[in-house]
């Protein structure tokens, strides 16, 4: 019997209205649905309503919606936008929201900014490590200022296809090797 195909969820990062993530999730998903090594489905913060973390009682339904969305998944590719060098805090909450759900996974950072998100990415691997997490090494980083037409119409670069492939290969591989210590 074959296993079945790893699921890998595409986790937006930013909530606000006018944000461009859910562009370049889309183009993420493009690239990952033509490689068929794993179902790609994009995760919207947005949609699961978090209250902030310790503010309620916690039985608001997006809450368990979304540690059941997280332990239905292999792995993970995070869009990181960089606000004020740093993650969104819609993502550090959402993070914060689930443990388990996270732990002995891989994940691969696509993250853009003025200097390409760089600085938020940093922080992102920080957190995950705590989640237990594996990050991988490849990055695609893109530029507000090249990979976007006013900073708001997503055109990427040609050359970011070839990031992407290699982090998508590193994601995969190591959430199957991670599905077995699970
Ligand atoms: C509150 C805030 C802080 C920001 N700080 C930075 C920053 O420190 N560095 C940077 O490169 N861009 C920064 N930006 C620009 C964002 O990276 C840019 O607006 C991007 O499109 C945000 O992603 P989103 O459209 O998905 O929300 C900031 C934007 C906001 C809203």
């Amino acid at each position: 019997m074959t296993n079945p195909k790893l699921k890998i969820g595409i986790i937006l990062g930013s909530t606000r209205d006018g944000r461009v993530s859910p562009q370049v999730g889309e183009w993420v998903k493009g690239i990952a649905d033509q490689r068929g090594d794993a179902d790609y489905e994009i995760v919207d913060i947005a949609d699961y309503k978090l209250p902030f973390l310790g503010t309620t009682d916690g039985s608001e339904p997006g809450i368990a919606a979304w540690n059941q969305k997280l332990a239905s998944l292999d792995g993970f590719v995070f869009v990181v936008q960089e606000y004020n060098h740093s993650i969104t805090g819609a993502l550090k909450n959402a993070l914060d929201f689930a443990r388990e759900a996270w732990n002995d996974k891989a994940a691969g950072i696509v993250s853009y900014g003025s200097t390409g998100g760089a600085r938020a990415a940093e922080h992102l691997r920080g957190i995950l490590g705590e989640l237990k997490v594996a990050d991988v090494r490849t990055h695609p980083t893109l530029s507000l200022f090249t990979d976007f037409e006013n900073g708001s119409v997503f055109k990427p670069a040609d050359l970011h296809q070839t990031n992407m492939t290699a982090m998508l290969d590193e994601v995969n591989a190591w959430s199957g090797a991670l599905k077995t210590i699970r």
